[in-house]
């Protein structure tokens, strides 16, 4: 039985607890950690069987844990991911794996060093749609990848950013759409086209958030060594939360994704479409459904690989490709700010 902790009781976190609990008795929760009191009472009582610490470090040194789990603001996630594995502990990290890339890779080498599983959690991989596209890509019936674009339209409210003492800021949560929204489409297709960027340009603006000084809305592109052009548009400035659009277009056909779903475009004639196979997922009650499904997925196939000493899909080498990208659109990005 493997021992494991959740630090950070906020939104996500639900996620995480659901997908540990349908894993016992092979993994079991084991300890909870939230510097916030309130908070961690809460989750205390509907779960009176977990031991509960207020200080992270206390956590790491009473308990014996295999893994845990970091569901904390951005800045904590390097830092608190170093402290497990110096105890020799795994870990199982939210997105973004960092805020820079240096501290990514020192986190990258650390757990190599000590040879101990580092996840990052980038669950919408684990949907069946970007999975079935990702195959047909490899199996090059829609050619050779040409282009691809990212279209977010999403909704951050001024009081999103004013209830929180981390989201909005450059020190704590490294950035505002990208970091934090856009990252999930970034990532797909980054992992989709698989090529080494070699040029990155982007744009910055904070048009509808005077509550905070990253930016809200982001464009820009991103060059390939295989000659793709990936063009993005991301913005917390959208009335509601839509569905990422998210397109590819190969020398034989093009795909465009829908929410959970793909509608593939032959240039034959043919069509095809993927729909999300919910049936052994969650129901995301009380959750935003624009985060995917696939937290449980991503966490059992995890445990799958700790278990079995297997390599580990979303391993930190892995989400490094994607934290690469996200950095060097800060770089640009900022000048513009
Ligand atoms: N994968 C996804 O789709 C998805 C969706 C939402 C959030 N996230 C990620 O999850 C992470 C957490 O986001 P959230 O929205 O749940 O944040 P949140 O602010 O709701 O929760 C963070 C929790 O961490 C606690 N905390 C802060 N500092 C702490 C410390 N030093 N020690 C212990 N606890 C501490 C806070 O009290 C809070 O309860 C972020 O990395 C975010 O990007 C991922």
């Amino acid at each position: 039985m493997l021992h494991v902790a959740v630090a950070g009781l906020g939104r996500i976190s639900p996620c995480h607890v659901d997908a540990i609990l349908a894993l016992s008795p092979a993994v079991e929760l084991t300890a909870v950690c939230d510097n916030n009191p309130t908070v961690l009472s809460a989750f205390l009582a509907k779960h009176p069987h977990v031991h509960g610490y207020l200080d992270y470090e206390e956590m790491l040194a009473k308990e014996k844990l295999d893994a845990v789990h970091l569901c904390l603001p951005h800045y904590l996630h390097v830092p608190y991911a170093i402290k497990a594995f110096e105890r020799g502990v795994n870990v199982l990290s939210e997105k973004p794996m960092a805020i820079t890339l240096e501290d990514a890779e020192k986190a990258v080498k650390i757990a190599k060093e000590k040879n101990l599983l580092y996840g990052v959690i980038f669950q919408i991989r684990y949907d069946t749609a970007p999975q079935g596209v990702k195959a047909r890509i490899e199996a090059g019936k829609l050619g050779k990848i040409i282009s691809a674009s990212s279209v977010l339209t999403w909704d951050r409210s001024p009081d999103y950013y004013r209830a929180s003492n981390w989201k909005g800021t450059w020190e704590k949560e490294g950035g505002g759409v990208v970091i934090d929204q856009a990252i999930h489409s970034m990532d797909l297709v980054n992992w989709m086209i698989d090529s080494t960027p070699v040029k990155v340009k982007a744009a910055f603006s904070n048009l509808g958030h005077p509550e905070m000084h990253v930016e809200d809305t982001a464009v820009g592109y991103v060059d390939y060594a295989s000659g793709v052009r990936y063009c993005f548009y991301a913005t917390n400035n959208f009335p509601s939360n839509e569905p990422v659009v998210l397109e590819l277009h190969g020398t034989k056909g093009d795909v465009r994704f829908g929410y959970d779903d793909a509608y593939l475009s032959y240039h034959d004639g043919t069509k095809e479409e993927i729909h999300a196979d919910t049936k052994d997922t969650f129901k995301a009650e009380g959750r935003p459904t624009y985060w995917g499904h696939q937290h449980d997925s991503e966490i059992r196939d995890y445990y799958d690989c700790l278990i079995h000493h297997k390599p580990f899909f979303l391993s930190g080498e892995e989400a490094l490709k994607t934290q690469k990208i996200i950095s060097w659109i800060y770089q640009e990005g900022r000048k513009t700010l």
